[in-house]
């Protein structure tokens, strides 16, 4: 049986909370909380509801609920996190993340790896290969200016461009090799796998670290037991691979992989060492859809992250219009999830513009209210953005910069 809406809302808990409290507000501008937070902190003062909108907000509270909920899970089941930065593109977060137990990051663009080499996150993996001999010669730059940086390979020619890169360089890189899960990245698992880490291995400019097999597929898949059974099943090629290297004396220190929907799954996968989550740390109406051990909406991590919205249109009966639609929001599905309201729904299918449905709403919006949107899909909302708002309680506590924003290359 398929949840209701409000039941849905009521089981992510945010069907509960009385959230709207605006008016005409004074809606200080982004440049404005910059100037209060020199160092990234501000006073607390400020509501959420006094942005300017729209406005990309993060609810400190649940945020550091959710990091211990997962360091939790990690140390119950015995593996580590390697976050992936590609959610937040944020310094703050990943310096936040490694203080508080995980590994290192991953990056899935070398600019976006470039820009979060900052102190306090020391080791990076990059998850994704790099062709052009500009970003290889790029790559290995950045591993001679930051020791910790990881580099992922899945193919033989790129395996010794980057040796090349490296020796130019004047350096032996650390990397991973990428077998694949699918037919999106990755090389084969198997023969082809075994071959190619042997090749690294010899190869006298780089250094074998062990393997990445991540399977996007499997993240969303809608069901607990589903989602286990196929993600269990999609790596255990890759499984297979790590203990025939291991068994031929090859460094297997690190076999990283798996994301959200899969963290508490692939420690049951032989010789598996640490998940790449990302979503994790802010949730987004797609997580919370796929559902846990304990039913059809995934509570295992909290909505953190929020989008602040003003109404700019009140005149007609059953619809309002608001301030974000997919330059704030995406064109992602499903639709954003008010919060703290029932029977409303919100669609950005405009390009600045939302639109707000009554259909048993709770209660009804005139111009100027603010309402606060979870989105759709995380990463590519904070994409949009060039600073975040940390919240708690209601205000603002901090203004982090998306440090990596449209860093996509
Ligand atoms: C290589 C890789 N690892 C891990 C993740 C995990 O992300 P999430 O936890 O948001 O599903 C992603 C997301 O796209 C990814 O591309």
């Amino acid at each position: 049986m398929r949840l209701s809406r409000r039941h849905f809302l009521h089981t992510a808990g945010i069907g509960t909370a009385s959230v709207w409290v605006p008016g005409p507000m004074k809606g200080y501008t982004a440049d404005e909380m910059r100037a209060m937070a020199p160092d990234g902190r501000v006073e607390p003062g400020v509501s959420k509801w006094e942005l300017d909108t729209p406005a990309l907000c993060l609810d400190l509270d649940n945020l550091d609920e959710n990091i211990r909920r997962m360091q939790a899970a990690m140390t119950r089941l015995g593996i580590k996190s390697r976050p992936h930065a590609k959610t937040h593109k944020s310094a703050d977060l990943a310096r936040l993340q490694i203080a508080t137990g995980s590994i290192g990051i991953c990056a899935a663009k070398l600019s976006e790896a470039e820009a979060l080499a900052v102190p306090g996150v020391d080791d990076i993996l990059m998850t994704t290969i790099n062709v052009s001999p500009a970003k290889i010669r790029r790559a290995m730059a950045l591993r001679k200016r930051w020791p910790g940086f990881i580099q992922a390979v899945d193919a033989e020619s790129n395996a010794r461009d980057l040796s090349d890169a490296a020796r130019e360089a004047g350096i032996v890189a650390d990397v991973v090799v990428d077998v694949a899960a699918g037919t999106r990245t990755g090389i084969p698992a198997g023969e082809p796998a075994i071959a190619l880490a042997k090749l690294v291995d010899q190869l006298p400019s780089l250094r074998f670290r062990g393997l990445l097999c991540y399977d996007g597929g499997a993240q969303h898949v809608k069901g607990y037991a589903a989602r286990r059974e196929r993600a269990l099943r999609v790596m255990a090629p890759a499984a297979e691979t790590c203990q025939v290297l291991a068994r031929a004396g090859l460094d297997t220190g690190i076999f990283s992989g798996g994301g959200t929907g899969t963290y508490d799954m692939h420690h049951e996968t032989p010789g598996f060492t640490d998940v790449q989550v990302g979503s994790y740390v802010f949730m987004d109406a797609q997580y919370l859809a796929i559902g846990n051990r304990e039913g059809e909406v995934n509570t295992d991590f909290l909505p953190s992250l929020t989008v602040v919205t003003t109404v700019l249109n009140a005149h007609f009966e059953g619809v309002a219009t608001a301030d974000a639609g997919t330059k704030a929001l995406t064109l992602n599905q499903p639709d954003p999830i008010v919060v703290g309201e029932t029977g409303i729904t919100y669609q950005a299918r405009s390009d600045e513009f939302g639109t707000i449905r009554y259909d048993n709403p709770s209660r009804t919006y005139r111009l100027g209210d603010r309402l606060e949107l979870i989105v759709p899909h995380c990463d590519p909302v904070v994409n949009l953005y060039d600073q975040m708002y940390g919240i708690r309680n209601d205000r603002v506590v901090a203004v982090w910069p998306v440090t990596a924003r449209g860093r996509s290359q």
